[in-house]
């Protein structure tokens, strides 16, 4: 039995929930899904809005309390802002954020806050419209851009923008990029590539945390910001003066299992206990054969027994998940 918790077996409380609500998205960016080629998700093979609330119920009963919906991208399912809203009041939740692209952001602010949505993480890799073509297969960055503007003024708090720092490719815009932690209150979170689905980017010398520090300190006294509880995985710093912060996660050169916290619901109704592992439990196919809520609360606690302990992705070590993050759910 359990007492409305999920404990793993290593201690660890598991409180927060992604959900990914579609495999598909309008980008095919390098370090995810490059070719955005792989045999999309057949509609019935997704879970509909209305068994993805009711798996949530089902995991607030255990306890959840943090929910981010995610993708691909999730803007582009059909129905989203009534999810969203259906989400957002379902009792015992706390915390309900999105992860976009934002290349549909600049139309869809209003919807998002009347659905009740408070805050927004956006994938931003750097601030040049060419760039952003190569980067992502599309020439959307100043739509992207004017959204999460438009998004600011619409008193979004806070945005974070996720910058994949890859050597190479955007290392001599990391600078640039925290500056505009100076004029925006934007927490800007620069993330280290992790080597995931069969396309991995194959890097000699990744990009890490230590060096993004080093490539940014110039630009003034940057001060560590005390981890909050409900903080993700970020180490958070702040300039001195600076209206926003910085975030720098390093999933490969410093680990954070040790206070992992999550599951992953993927669009297909898998639970997946690690992004970085591929042991998932099936939760499709029970619920469409009937099963009770007390089955499924079962399939959350076995998914959550099997979580590993650490991930075994490391420097220069190429181990592949299967599946890339747009389908995963990033
Ligand atoms: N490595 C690191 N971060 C990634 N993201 C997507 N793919 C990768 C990867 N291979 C990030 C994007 C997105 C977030 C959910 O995950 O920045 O915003």
């Amino acid at each position: 039995m359990n007492d409305g918790k999920i404990i793993d077996n290593h201690n660890r409380l598991l409180s927060y929930l992604r959900v990914s609500i579609t495999d598909r998205c309008n980008l095919k960016c390098i370090y995810c899904n490059p070719d955005n080629l792989n045999p999309k998700l057949p509609h019935d093979h997704i879970l509909r809005y209305e068994e993805i609330l009711r798996i949530i119920k089902v995991g607030v009963n255990l306890g959840i309390s943090k929910v981010r919906v995610t993708g691909g991208e999730p803007l582009v399912r059909k129905g989203v802002y009534d999810f969203l809203e259906k989400l957002i009041k379902i009792k015992g939740i706390q915390d309900v954020s999105l992860t976009t692209n934002g290349a549909l952001l600049k139309d869809n602010i209003e919807k998002l806050k009347s659905a009740g949505i408070k805050r927004i993480n956006v994938s931003l890799d750097t601030l040049k419209r060419k760039k952003y073509k190569e980067i992502t297969g599309r020439d959307s960055f100043l739509q992207t851009w004017e959204g999460i503007e438009l998004a600011q003024e619409a008193g979004l708090y806070p945005i974070k923008l996720n910058v994949v720092a890859l050597n190479g490719i955007n290392d001599d815009e990391l600078k640039d990029i925290a500056r505009l932690s100076f004029s925006h209150p934007f927490h800007i979170r620069f993330i280290e590539y992790m080597p995931i689905g069969s396309r991995f980017i194959k890097n000699e010398s990744p990009l890490l945390a230590p060096e993004i520090l080093k490539r940014i300190e110039s630009l003034g006294k940057l001060n560590p910001i005390a981890n909050e509880t409900n903080d993700g995985p970020a180490k958070r710093f702040k300039f001195e003066g600076a209206l926003g912060e910085i975030g720098i996660i390093s999933s490969i050169s410093h680990h954070f299992c040790e206070t992992c916290n999550r599951l992953r619901l993927t669009a297909s109704g898998q639970l997946r206990s690690c992004l970085l592992a591929d042991y998932h439990q099936d939760l499709i196919t029970p619920l469409r054969k009937g099963c009770s809520d007390n089955e499924l609360a079962n399939i959350f606690l076995k998914a959550a027994s099997h979580k590993p302990f650490k991930h075994k992705v490391a420097v220069n070590q190429s181990i592949a998940v299967k599946g890339n993050m747009s389908s995963i759910g990033g």
